[in-house]
Formats: structure tokens, C-alpha cells, sequence
């Protein structure tokens, strides 16, 4: 595992000063008290390869070992070549393997880790670089007060090794996705429906627009329904999980997922406080970041859940190695 975080610290004080808000509305309606932003000239990939690199070492293996390259992101540092060729390109990875990204936007590190591991199983894979990497300060609008306060740039890599032993490792995976209410989340222009102009520019149609309230429902909902069904299908109960790893979205979504599924807050891995919503990296920062505190070890359940624009969602069972 490997973990990048910009420098840059965006405080709610210094959100005050950029729209109408407080410090007390984001830390009680959010639970978010400081976030990350990458530098101007640090694009999604550039954060990519330094999280990459620390999972390599950390994966005692070299770079010659990686075999495929996923990068799940919202913000690619451009729409092609994909942000998992640039990675590939500047980490120096071997030319005969595939690099590819995946858009799931906050599922994307839960949608990445099911398709390496299904890619591992069959075969033909030993060593998969999985990397989710976001610069969401690139596609926030600064004057959206409803949006602006929630997110935050970081990135996080983990290699995924073929494991033999049973029992060990990702042991189930249930995934969803809802396009027809994905208007309520999204990235209006700058792809094919609505190609750049002038009037997209204007209207700040390239930044992320959300309909808060409503996502938030459904969040609940998705990730509680599938983190149920996920423990049934792994004939898991709920008092065999050490550690939840959710979504860093909101406290109060994780306070009522915590609620729904009938575990502890306690159990519930959380630092959304230091980080906003990176999207499809805050499952895997969270995750490393807990690891390295000591919250699990080697042989604990691990139950990882995430919701996000498309309307996706997901729930991954681990047993760690
Ligand atoms: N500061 C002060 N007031 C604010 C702010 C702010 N930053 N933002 C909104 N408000 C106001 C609103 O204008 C509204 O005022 P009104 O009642 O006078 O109209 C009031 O606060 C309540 O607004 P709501 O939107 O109803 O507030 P809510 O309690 O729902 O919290 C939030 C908003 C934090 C966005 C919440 O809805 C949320 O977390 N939603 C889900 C986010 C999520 O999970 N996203 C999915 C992943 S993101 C991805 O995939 C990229």
C-alpha cells in the first residue's frame, strides 16, 4: 500500500473566507474539518505515481513485476490517453502489459479492485498496480458553497498479489449501479453531449454538480443494502467484522449505514476530518491509514463499502493477509 497526500492544507477557515459558511455547519453537517489540494502544476497522475511508487517498495517487488495498470478517477488528466497510460509512462512499467482507467467515481476503487481480482483468478496476472487518484480541486466551482466544502485531492496505490491459500484475502464483492438517476451527481460538460464552448465555460458546466440531500438518501440506503447482502452471500455475521472501512462522504451517512447494518460507530474506520471526500481514494487511504495505526491485522474481517455518482455502489469482504 502507498499513500499520497498533497501538501496544501484547505481549512473550513479558509473556506469562510472564500464563500458563505462556518466552520461549525461543515464540522457538524460534514464532519470535515481540513482538506488536501494538489498543487497547480501536480496533475491526477502526478499524485498517481508517487502513491505508486511507495506501494511498490512497500510490496517488496519492482516495477518489472507489475503486469496491469488500473487507475480509478473522476479527474483523468485528460480524457485520453488515459491517466493509467501516463502513470504507466512515467513510472517506467514494461510496455507489454495493459494499463487502463476505470470511472465509477467514489465506487471506483471497489468497482477496480473486483475487476483485478477477477483478472488475477482467471490467470494471467500476478502482480496488479490498482491506483485511485483524485484532483477533485480541478473540478470543484468555488462559488458552490453546497459543494465546494466537501472535497479534497490525494491519491492511494495498493499492488494485489495472487493468493493460493483459501479463505484469505478478497473474499466476496457485491456491486450496483443506478444510471438513471445519475443526473443527480454529475460532471454536466466537456464529453460528447455537451462538447466545451463559451456557454459551458459561463456556466461553469465543468464542475461537479450535486443535488446533496438526495444523494445522501440513497447513499444510505445502497450501502447498507449491500454491505447486508454481502455479509449473507460470505455467511458472515455482523459481530465477525472487525473493521468497517466506508466512503469518507459524510459522518452522518456513516452514522446511519453504522445504524442500518447493526455495527458499532466504533468499529467504523474514519478520517473524512483530515481529508474532505477524495472520492475513489478515500476508502484506500482510510484503509492504509488504519492498517499502519494497528486498527486490524493479519486474519481480521475487513468490510469496505462505497457509493458514488453514476448512481455505483459496492461492498467488498476482505480477510486480511
Ligand atoms: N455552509 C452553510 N450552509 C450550507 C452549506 C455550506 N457549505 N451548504 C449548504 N448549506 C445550506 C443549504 O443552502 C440549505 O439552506 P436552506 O435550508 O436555507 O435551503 C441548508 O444548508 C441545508 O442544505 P442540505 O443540502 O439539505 O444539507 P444536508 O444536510 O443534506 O447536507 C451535504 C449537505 C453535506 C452535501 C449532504 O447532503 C451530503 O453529504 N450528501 C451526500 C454526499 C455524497 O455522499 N456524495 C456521494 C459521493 S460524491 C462523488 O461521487 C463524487
Amino acid at each position: 500500500m502507498g499513500v499520497y497526500m498533497p501538501e496544501r492544507r484547505l481549512t473550513n477557515a479558509d473556506l469562510e473566507r472564500l464563500v458563505e459558511t462556518s466552520d461549525e455547519w461543515i464540522r457538524t453537517r460534514t464532519g470535515i474539518v481540513e482538506r488536501r489540494l494538489a498543487a497547480p502544476e501536480e496533475a491526477t497522475s502526478d499524485l498517481a505515481v508517487k502513491a505508486a511508487e511507495k506501494a511498490i517498495v512497500d510490496a517488496g517487488i519492482s516495477k518489472e513485476d507489475i503486469d496491469l495498470v488500473i487507475v480509478a478517477t473522476v479527474t483523468p488528466d485528460q480524457t485520453f490517453p488515459s491517466t493509467a497510460c501516463h502513470v504507466q509512462a512515467k513510472l517506467g512499467l514494461r510496455t507489454d502489459i495493459p494499463a487502463f482507467d476505470m470511472v465509477a467515481a467514489c465506487s471506483g476503487f471497489i468497482y477496480m479492485m473486483q475487476v483485478a481480482n477477477h483478472m488475477l483468478r482467471a490467470g494471467d496476472y500476478k502482480n496488479v498496480l490498482i491506483v485511485a487518484a483524485e484532483k477533485l480541486s480541478s473540478i470543484v466551482n468555488w462559488e458552490d458553497r453546497t459543494t465546494c466544502v466537501l472535497f479534497g485531492d490525494g491519491a492511494a496505490a495498493y499492488v494485489l498479489t495472487k493468493c493460493n491459500e483459501p479463505y484469505v484475502g478478497i473474499l466476496g464483492n457485491i456491486l450496483g449501479a443506478d444510471g438513471s438517476q445519475g443526473e443527480l451527481l454529475k460532471l454536466p460538460a466537456g464529453g460528447s453531449l455537451h462538447p466545451a464552448s463559451y456557454e459551458t465555460v459561463r456556466e461553469k458546466e465543468h464542475c461537479l454538480q450535486m443535488q446533496g440531500n438526495q444523494v445522501f438518501k440513497i447513499a444510505v440506503r445502497t450501502m447498507s443494502d449491500c454491505c447486508l447482502r454481502l455479509l449473507e452471500k460470505c455467511n458472515v455475521s455482523a459481530d465477525q467484522i472487525k473493521c468497517v472501512i466506508p466512503h469518507q462522504a459524510n459522518l452522518r451517512i456513516i452514522d446511519a449505514v453504522a445504524r442500518q447494518i447493526r455495527i458499532p460507530l466504533e468499529k467504523f474506520c474514519i478520517n473524512m476530518e483530515k481529508t474532505g471526500n477524495t472520492s475513489a481514494c478515500s476508502i484506500p487511504i482510510c484503509m492504509e491509514e488504519s492498517y499502519r495505526a494497528g486498527k486490524f491485522g493479519p486474519g481480521d474481517l475487513i468490510l469496505l463499502t462505497a457509493f458514488g455518482g453514476g448512481f455505483t455502489w459496492g461492498a467488498t469482504l476482505i480477510r486480511w493477509k
